[in-house]
Parts: C-alpha cells; sequence; structure tokens
C-alpha cells in the first residue's frame, strides 16, 4: 500500500510564533517550507537565517521549496543548513543536473520543482538524480490559491515514468490540496501533498492534517499507481 504523506505548508502558519505553530502539526511527516525572494515569484517569505533557526526547533524534518532565482549558486546553503529535502524550480536553474548531484553530496534529497504549465518530459531522463519531483498545482507565491485541474494529466504521466524507473522517487503536489482536490492529486498518483490554508486555516491543525492523511490513503487507486 502506498503510503501518502502530509507536509503542512508554514505559510499560513502566524509567523510570529513559528516554534509553536511547528509543534501544532507534529503528527505531520515533515514541514514544508517555502522561500520566496520577490524575484522568481512576486512575494517575499524568509531566508536561510530563519531556516537554519526552524531548523534547530523543529520536531518535523524541512522539506525546503526554494522559489528563488539563481538556485544553482543559493540552494546548496540550504542543504548545509540541515534541511532534509531542497526544491528548486527547473525554471530558474541553468544546470539542474550538477545542482541535484551537489544537494545529495551535501546530505540533502534532491528535489525539482516545475510550474503548472512546464511541461514534464525534458525532466524525466534526469528522475534518477532525484529523491523527488514537486508538480505545482497553482502558479507559485501566494496560499489559499485554487487547485489547478489542468495539472492532473501531468501527475499521471509523471507517476507512470517513475514507475518505469523503479527507483523510490516521491511525486509531490503543492497549492490548493482541501479535503476534496486530494482525492485528484493522490488518483492521479501523487503520494506527498503540501497544504497551507487546509491545515493552518483551520482551528485544529493536527485534526486537518488526520483528515487529509486518510482521505489520501483512501482514494480508490491510489495504492495502485494506476495510469490510463
Ligand atoms: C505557494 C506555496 C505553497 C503554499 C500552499 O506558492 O508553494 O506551499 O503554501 O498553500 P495552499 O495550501 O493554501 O494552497
Ligand atoms: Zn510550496
Amino acid at each position: 500500500m502506498r503510503s501518502c504523506r502530509i507536509h503542512p505548508s508554514i505559510l499560513s502558519a502566524d509567523f510570529a510564533n513559528l516554534e509553536a505553530e511547528l509543534h501544532r502539526i507534529a503528527t505531520a511527516d515533515a514541514v514544508h517550507v517555502d522561500v520566496m525572494d520577490n524575484h522568481f515569484v512576486p512575494n517575499l517569505t524568509l531566508g536561510l537565517p530563519v531556516v537554519r533557526r526552524i531548523g534547530e526547533v523543529s520536531p518535523l524534518p524541512l522539506d525546503v521549496h526554494l522559489m528563488i532565482s539563481e538556485v544553482d549558486r543559493w540552494a546548496p546553503g540550504y542543504a548545509d543548513a540541515g534541511a532534509s529535502s531542497v526544491t528548486f524550480h527547473a525554471e530558474a536553474s541553468a544546470a539542474p543536473v550538477k545542482l541535484a548531484r551537489e544537494l545529495r553530496a551535501r546530505g540533502s534529497k534532491a528535489s525539482l520543482a516545475l510550474r503548472p504549465a512546464t511541461p514534464v518530459e525534458p525532466y524525466l531522463d534526469m528522475l534518477p538524480e532525484l529523491d523527488m519531483l514537486l508538480l505545482m498545482t497553482v502558479e507559485p507565491g501566494f496560499g489559499g490559491q485554487a487547485f489547478l485541474d489542468l495539472v492532473l494529466p501531468k501527475i499521471r504521466r509523471a507517476r507512470a515514468a517513475i514507475e518505469g524507473t523503479g527507483l523510490p522517487i516521491a511525486l509531490q503536489v503543492d497549492g490548493g490540496i482541501t479535503r476534496d482536490t486530494i482525492l485528484r492529486a493522490a488518483e492521479a498518483g501523487a503520494d506527498v501533498f503540501v497544504a497551507g490554508s487546509s491545515v493552518y486555516g483551520t482551528g485544529d491543525p493536527a485534526a486537518a492534517v488526520e483528515t487529509l492523511r486518510n482521505v489520501a490513503q483512501a482514494t480508490p487507486g491510489a495504492t495502485e499507481h494506476v495510469v490510463e
């Protein structure tokens, strides 16, 4: 049976009380940390010193999602800062294979992200270089946006390609994940789910994590990676 993992995004948490907010999601599988530079995306969040400190107090491993330009230059620093996984955008990287190898060499998992309109096919040959592929289900930059169903066929194609490698590469979706949309994403083949507003926007984040995980695990077909 496929294990479905839930990574709450602290983008929707209280930035003035991050340590307490991390403990409210301690039953999740990792914490998703969105780094934005106001250049690759039109929003600004936090950077390396804050991520390093979050790592020191977090009960969960850090899944760092870099939405920054010149990512080949900056991403290795996040691996050095103790991130369990570092995700960089294909659209922002000049040498994605080199960068993935550098992240792994520094002890982090390597993950590649694609915006909704970026095709996955040009990157399939580099799947063995990756521990995770992130298919954005909203345009990156903000929490609380609606899930883009147009990404579902790409999730199916990516799942089939991952199965073809025979490697344990995770397939993550990020953006607009709720107890409704997680069904469609899981059915299409995703197995790691980022959720911001649908976790921290509720009164009980731990219960929201549990609900999302249960819905994803129970999705028909989700355990067999079915590709139509
Ligand atoms: C958006 C970020 C997401 C965001 C998701 O660019 O990458 O991680 O926090 O927020 P929701 O779940 O509210 O769409
Ligand atoms: Zn994210």
